[in-house]
């Protein structure tokens, strides 16, 4: 195929060169410039003026009938779950997540499960088709009508499901795609915006579903460019510690479901098993309390989760001390500890203060602030919270706790679970006691820690 014609679009300002430079010529960026396909096919506009196009008819959204999207289930419980309820058709879901975390696995046991029901196809341009098929015999799946295609160029791969016609596709990955238009490597911004791009008309004018595997950046991000995920409707990402073997799948994007939707795994021998009761999941068993540990109750999605919190402040030897979170906003860490010494009075600024979520969970509600304060200060003191506390609720620059979403949810589940005292913000308190829970309402952080004092004596 002979090479469409390029040029280079500033990814910033929109402008256009001829050249590749390293700094655009019209906003004087860097690294901006990424190789653009020229749009061919005459003037687009002046064709719609003469009236020769065929313009989409405006219509009344009250005419429009509002059809319940249909869905099809993966038959993975925990993935439909993320999906909003399962894949649509035409639907593009990308899913992004460290190397080894398992999104080849978890895509090879779905497409399995569909292939009982539909037409599916797995595209691989990271492994080859002996390797996919070890992994099939690992995870014993029936394999009979799991067809397979070991292809990176996106020409070869848009005839193939123009050919045969699959109702589901995966692309693993997108990365290694790469279109013969563009003379710009595989893996790099333009290759990836322009495969996702067309991946994505052929999926909408087709109605065949295609879910793109992502790699991610070392910061965590998808690598390639952000409009990836504004091309395609859903955006997972898999989370979790690849030492441990549980694994999480959260949907940040999704134009058929809610966003922060959870899907929990375990990694087994035989692959991906759901879980469905995970709430239990992210704590570490203690025999006997221990200081900087504050157990928390956070909303995910539809799903309540008890997640520990631990803190560890030490002596810092350093001239500025360090603040490292895991699993948790480290900005959010500086506020918290500027709060706890402007409103409560405890300095940290001699002191190295670590935070780490257990289990990998990353946590992004601001509702985990108390959990942090209350550990950051039981870590100071040496001296371990009451047993069977649990605690949510948001903390605000002028030292005030405020409430969280889904209060009594989230109270719940944790009385479900055996813990027996609650601090929360007072708004959030509950009008009905709960059994087995005393509830403690605390309106500043001051209060907050006054009363946990109280509450361990
Ligand atoms: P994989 O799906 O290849 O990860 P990704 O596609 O995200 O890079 O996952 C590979 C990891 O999963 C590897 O470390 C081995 C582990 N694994 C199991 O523990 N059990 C299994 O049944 C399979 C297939 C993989
Ligand atoms: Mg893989």
């Amino acid at each position: 195929m002979a090479k469409a014609k390029t040029n280079y679009t500033c990814t910033e300002c929109g402008g256009i060169t001829n050249k590749w430079a390293g700094q655009c010529p019209a906003c004087s960026q860097w690294n901006t410039l990424v190789e653009t396909i020229i749009e061919t096919g005459g003037n687009r506009f002046s064709n719609q003026h003469q009236g020769l196009a065929q313009t989409a008819p405006v219509v009344s959204l009250s005419d429009i009938d509002a059809i319940d999207i249909p869905r099809f289930g993966t038959g993975i419980e925990e993935f439909d779950r993320v999906l909003g309820g399962g894949l649509v058709a035409g639907g593009v879901v990308l899913i992004g997540g460290d190397p080894g975390i398992g999104k080849s696995t978890l895509l090879l046991q779905a497409l399995a499960n569909l292939s009982r029901v539909k037409k599916v196809l797995y595209v691989s341009g990271e492994e080859s088709g002996a390797q996919i098929a070890m992994r099939g015999k690992r995870l014993s799946i029936d394999a009979k009508d799991l067809k397979l295609q070991a292809e990176i160029q996106l020409e070869k791969i848009l005839h193939t499901l123009i050919e045969h016609k699959p109702e589901v596709v995966v692309i693993d990955s997108i990365q290694t795609v790469y279109s013969d238009a563009l003379s710009s490597a595989p893996g790099s911004v333009a290759q990836v915006r322009e495969c996702a791009a067309q991946l994505t008309r052929v999926a909408k004018q087709t109605g065949i579903t295609i879910i793109m595997v992502g790699h991610v950046t070392k910061e965590g991000a998808l690598a390639g460019p952000r409009v990836l995920e504004h091309i395609v409707d859903t955006v997972l990402y898999f989370e979790g510690d690849t030492h441990s073997s549980f694994r999480l799948v959260r949907a940040v994007k999704n134009r058929f479901g809610a966003v922060n939707e959870l899907g929990v795994f375990a990694m087994t021998e035989k692959g991906l098993k759901g879980v469905s009761n995970p709430s239990a999941l992210f704590l570490s068993q203690h025999d006997v309390a221990v200081a900087g540990s504050c157990v928390m109750v956070t909303q995910e999605g539809t799903r309540p989760l008890l997640v520990e919190i631990q803190a560890l402040v030490d002596a810092s030897h350093a001239p500025n001390a360090r603040r490292l979170s895991v699993g948790l906003d480290q900005n959010r860490l500086a506020m918290l500890l500027a709060v706890l010494h402007r409103h409560a009075g405890i300095a940290a600024f001699d002191q190295d203060v670590f935070i780490n979520a257990v289990g990998g969970v990353k946590i992004t509600e601001p509702a985990a602030d108390l959990a942090v304060l209350l550990a950051i200060n039981s870590s100071m003191r040496n001296k371990p919270l009451p047993r069977g506390l649990v605690v949510f609720g948001e903390v605000g620059l002028a030292g005030e706790i405020r409430p969280a979403p889904r209060g009594q949810e989230r109270l719940r589940e944790a009385a479900k679970l055996g813990f027996s005292i609650a601090v929360i913000p007072k708004s959030n308190v509950p009008k009905h006691k709960i059994e087995g829970l005393t509830v403690i309402g605390v309106e500043r952080i001051d209060d907050a820690l006054n009363k946990i004092r109280d509450a361990g004596e």
